[in-house]
């Protein structure tokens, strides 16, 4: 009785903390923007293997990638100084050298479309454009891009962003800001000029953001899932105490039976003690013709 209990208490707790995980979704651990990045140098890699030629390429990513945009572009660092270069989002004027120097580098450009707020969050705010990236590293041996990011050095002309679309509804767009994303998780606001572009100074991560008000949507859906995670552990509460209430009574009920059971058998012998009192003789048969359980077991 007692262990078929407990294993139902233990198969329902296990449903309801499958069910409630699935509800928020994987750990945030596993949004790593550091391990995307380096994610995304081996599939541009494997891209700039099989094309030789300077030109931007598309980096084919595994399906369940799908809604990021990856593209690389190798060049000269003569060519980044006389003459920049643009992607579709990303525009690097003249003027703009690697620190250290190198020969040849690659740019891995990205656009984490759809997946943005997975990877970047700013507390306070909300994402209102996607989270446009590049990143630059050395690839003088034309094999493969070196791990460990170029800085860039700016001379003259910022470098812009263009964010492919915005999505401000009805938000007070003098609102507005820039952020850059640091490797080491913090935000750095930048000046926004509108016209979707921001102007930064080195390569990395940028999105543009809405204060606070706009990020109720958000909340909600974290609430609600809140909601049914609080509901289910109340839920699992409730049947754990009603379950062991269960046992405890089944079990003192049980104890209680045996108790007396063996009053009954053991009667006879304290019909001697009790008669001391001022009740002789009927206790012995008090205690055979009552109905003992249910008298005593009244709470
Ligand atoms: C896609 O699957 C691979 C493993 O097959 C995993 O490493 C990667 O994180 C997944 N992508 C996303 C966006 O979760
Ligand atoms: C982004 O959109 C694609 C389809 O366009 C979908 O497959 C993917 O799951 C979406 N990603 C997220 C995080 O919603
Ligand atoms: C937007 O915000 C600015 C600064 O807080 C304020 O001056 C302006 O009136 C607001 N515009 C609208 C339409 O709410
Ligand atoms: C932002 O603009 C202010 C003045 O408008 C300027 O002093 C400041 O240097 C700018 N910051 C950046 C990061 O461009």
């Amino acid at each position: 009785m007692g262990s078929d209990t407990s294993w139902f208490i233990i198969v329902v707790v296990v449903i309801i903390v499958n069910i409630s995980s699935s509800i928020v979704g994987g750990s945030a651990d596993s949004y790593d923007p550091q391990a995307l990045k380096a994610l995304f140098r081996h599939y541009a890699n494997l891209t700039l293997a099989n094309h030789h030629t300077g030109a931007e390429h598309k980096v084919n990513l595994p399906s369940n990638f799908t809604g990021m945009e990856v593209s690389v572009k190798r060049l000269r660092s003569g060519s980044l100084w006389t003459r920049g270069t643009d992607s579709i989002y990303v525009k690097i004027p003249p003027n703009v050298k690697t620190l250290p120097y190198v020969k040849r580098l690659a740019i891995v450009y990205d656009n984490l479309g759809n997946w943005s707020s997975m990877y970047y969050n700013v507390p306070g705010y909300s994402l209102v454009s996607p989270v446009i990236g590049f990143d630059v590293y050395n690839y003088s041996d034309l094999t493969m891009i070196m791990d460990g990011n170029l800085t860039l050095s700016v001379e003259s002309e910022l470098i812009s962003i263009h964010f492919p679309y915005l999505k401000v509804g009805d938000k007070n767009t003098t609102l507005l800001k820039c952020v850059g994303f640091e490797p080491d998780g913090s935000v750095e606001f930048k000046n926004w000029t509108n016209n979707n572009v921001c102007k930064v100074k080195k390569a990395g991560h940028f999105c543009v953001v809405a204060e606070m008000p706009a990020v109720t949507e958000e909340k909600e859906g974290r609430a609600w899932k809140w909601w049914v995670i609080g509901f289910g552990i109340g839920i699992v509460g409730l049947i754990v105490l009603v379950s062991m209430g269960m046992v405890v009574m089944l079990k003192w009920r049980k104890m209680e039976i045996t108790k007396m059971e063996k009053e009954s058998d053991t009667s006879v012998a304290l019909d001697t003690f009790w008669v001391r009192g001022d009740h002789k003789m009927p206790c012995a048969s008090m205690i055979r013709t009552q109905p003992t359980l249910e008298h005593d077991f009244v709470p």
